[in-house]
């Protein structure tokens, strides 16, 4: 199949719903295999069968991952380099947020947040390189946030995660280039995207308040779209961006500008 990765094998985590998903349509559209890797296997398995429907039999596929498991990932690397012929594409999307000040954060939830949204992505990353080696020109694309660059007064465990993500990905690109390894490594920084993770927010100030108070915030005047940040990632994944590593890509309709 033609298409911008064409190819290319692309492993993604937290590919059940939101960012993941729409980044798993995207590059299968444009001729890659993908792997959806998530904790929610039922909604990881709907997303690759309605991706074999469009795309043919044989492009997705779905296993469970726990990100925070190192057996699990070894597993699940395993079995999706089996079922595509290859790993050369990471996408470390899974992620989530937790509320509270520094103050009424709970020592839970800040280690939960740093693991899934951290250790992932040390996780993923060593132990995916083993199969890129064979497959490269390789990417791998780290969805940090926004929030990784600039702090907010109620969300240290996210800004915590998410900064360390971003300096990550540079420690990774460089590891990479003194290996002489053709694989690139990169993060991605969104601001608020029309996803299931600003559900809460909804819940509490109801669906066009939300959104409308989020858009507020940002220069272009509203929040973003799932594949906003999968046009992205299609760059990245792509050998289009050949010779961009330890870079940030900022899609945050402005805010980092101000
Ligand atoms: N949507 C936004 O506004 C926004 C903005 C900036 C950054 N991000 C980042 O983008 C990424 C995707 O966010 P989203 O908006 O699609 O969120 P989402 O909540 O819609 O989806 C997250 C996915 O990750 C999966 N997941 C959660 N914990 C997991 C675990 N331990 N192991 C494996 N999978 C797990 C969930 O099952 C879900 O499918 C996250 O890293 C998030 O921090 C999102």
């Amino acid at each position: 199949m033609a298409g911008r990765v064409a190819g290319k094998k692309a492993f993604i985590t937290g590919g059940a719903q939101g960012l993941g998903a729409a980044m798993a349509r995207k590059l299968a559209s444009e001729g890659a295999k993908v792997t959806v890797a998530d904790i929610n296997i039922e909604g990881a398995k709907a997303v690759a069968a309605e991706i074999n429907a469009a795309h043919g039999k044989g492009t997705a596929f779905a296993f469970p991952l726990d990100v925070t498991k190192e057996d699990q990932w070894i597993y699940a690397l395993e079995e999706a380099d089996e079922a595509m012929g290859g790993i050369s594409v990471l996408v470390n999307n899974a992620g989530i947020s937790r509320g509270g000040d520094i103050e009424s954060l709970s020592l839970e939830d800040w280690k939960l947040v740093m693991s899934v949204n951290v250790d992932s992505v040390f996780l993923g990353t060593k132990h995916a390189l083993k199969y890129m080696r064979g497959h490269q020109p390789g990417s791998i694309v780290n969805i940090s946030s926004i929030a990784g660059l600039i702090a907010a007064h109620n969300s240290p465990s996210y800004n915590a995660s998410k900064a360390a993500v971003w300096l990550l990905s540079k420690g990774i690109a460089l590891h990479c280039a003194k290996q002489k390894l053709d694989i690139r490594s990169n993060s991605i920084h969104p601001t608020f995207i029309d996803t299931p993770i600003l559900d809460p927010l909804r819940q509490r100030f109801g669906k066009e308040e939300a959104e409308a108070k989020l858009g507020r915030q940002v220069p272009l005047g509203h929040i973003g779209e799932p594949d906003d940040i999968a046009n992205a990632v299609l760059y990245l994944a792509s050998d289009e961006s050949k010779f961009m590593t330890g870079a940030e890509l900022k899609l945050d309709g402005g805010i980092s500008a101000m």
